[in-house]
């Protein structure tokens, strides 16, 4: 019996110590060092403070035409159901060592965003359902046509959005993550090929992939292009402040356009990325403040990043 227990807790603490060592290889790269770091000091300080922080806007630095259309979120039981739900998963010691193994095997050649599309964990939390209505000013009952999810990950987030089209299309980049979204029964597109299929979209989700694409400022323009003219909303989420950088294999790279964003608070970055929405032919319609919640790991209950989100409307 105690051999068993030494041999179960050495082999534990190999884990521990093998995660270690191959996380600080991974972080080894500046970038992505400073990018994690950001990310963990971040969920930390605003579970001190408090999580109705999260929301919080300050109203006079936003420009006058965003002051009136900004709508205040609030955490409401989606959210803490998910919330719930990361909390008691990260405790799950077996399965957290066992992803915890997995990422730092595979992170030798693969993108992270893969890793967590191989091994199902990671999934991301932008709105619950209610949220997603009041700010595309919608009942729950309302029904359109087609969406179009840019970078739906998972899908996990799309599935919020789902119940209210009755085609969903979705783009991926990583290959794990479009196996994930097959299994989901969504129609996945290739990133070359929404541009052109001659539909019209009554709904474009673009949820934080503009930070995360070589071409952001193209990619605006080509949504705008195949959004249906009128009744067409985009509804657009990205992480403040304004880190764009691109995944590759593991490594990070500088995207090839460069979007134009400028200040550095969260009101003075989403003035600014109304004047660019507006250059690729969109009004802001409304706009939001919402955490943007990933599940923890053995190491966090979950991690947290600050999201504007916004509703387009073709001009
Ligand atoms: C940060 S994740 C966002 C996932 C999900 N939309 C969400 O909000 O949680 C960005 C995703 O965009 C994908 N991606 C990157 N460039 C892309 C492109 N040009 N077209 C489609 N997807 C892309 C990445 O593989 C990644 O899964
Ligand atoms: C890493 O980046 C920071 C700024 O982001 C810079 O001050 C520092 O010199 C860089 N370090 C290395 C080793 O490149
Ligand atoms: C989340 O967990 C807390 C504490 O365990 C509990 O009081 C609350 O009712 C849960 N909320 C939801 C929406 O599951």
């Amino acid at each position: 019996m105690k051999v068993f227990v030494c041999a179960v807790l050495s082999s534990l603490l190999c884990l521990v110590a093998l995660r270690k060592m191959w996380s600080s290889r991974y972080l080894r790269s500046n970038l992505s060092r400073t990018l994690y770091t950001n990310m963990m000091s971040h969920s930390q300080l605003l579970c001190w403070e408090g999580n109705q922080q999260w929301y919080l806007c300050d109203k006079e630095k936003l420009s006058e035409v965003l002051r009136p259309i900004f709508i205040q979120s609030y955490l409401d039981q989606g959210t803490q159901t998910f919330l719930n739900r990361s909390i008691e998963k990260s405790g799950w010691l077996s399965i957290q060592l066992y992803h915890s193994f997995m990422s730092s095997l595979f992170s030798m050649f693969m993108s992270r965003t893969s890793i967590n599309g191989l091994l199902g964990r990671g999934s991301m939390f932008v709105f619950s359902p209610e949220q997603f209505q009041r700010l595309l000013k919608i009942g729950p009952e309302w029904k359109s046509h087609r969406l179009l999810d840019l970078g739906a990950g998972d899908g996990e987030v799309t599935k919020v959005m789902s119940p209210h089209f009755e085609e969903i299309y979705v783009t991926e980049m990583s290959q794990t993550m479009i196996w994930q979204l097959l299994k989901k029964k969504y129609r996945v597109l290739n990133i070359d090929e929404w541009q052109n299929t001659g539909f019209q979209y009554d709904v474009i989700s673009c949820l934080n992939l503009l930070d995360r694409c070589h071409q952001p400022v193209t990619l605006l323009k080509e949504m705008r292009s195949v959004l249906e003219p009128t009744r067409g909303r985009v509804i657009l989420a990205l992480v403040l402040p304004f880190h764009p950088y691109v995944e590759n294999g593991g490594k990070w790279e500088k995207p090839s356009e460069i979007m134009a964003v400028s200040g550095t608070f969260w009101e003075e970055q989403v003035n600014s990325l109304a004047d660019v929405f507006h250059e690729a032919g969109f009004v802001v319609e409304a706009l939001t403040r919402l955490p943007y919640l990933c599940e923890g790991d053995m190491y966090n209950d979950y991690y947290v990043l600050d999201d504007a989100v916004f509703v387009l409307r073709p001009v």
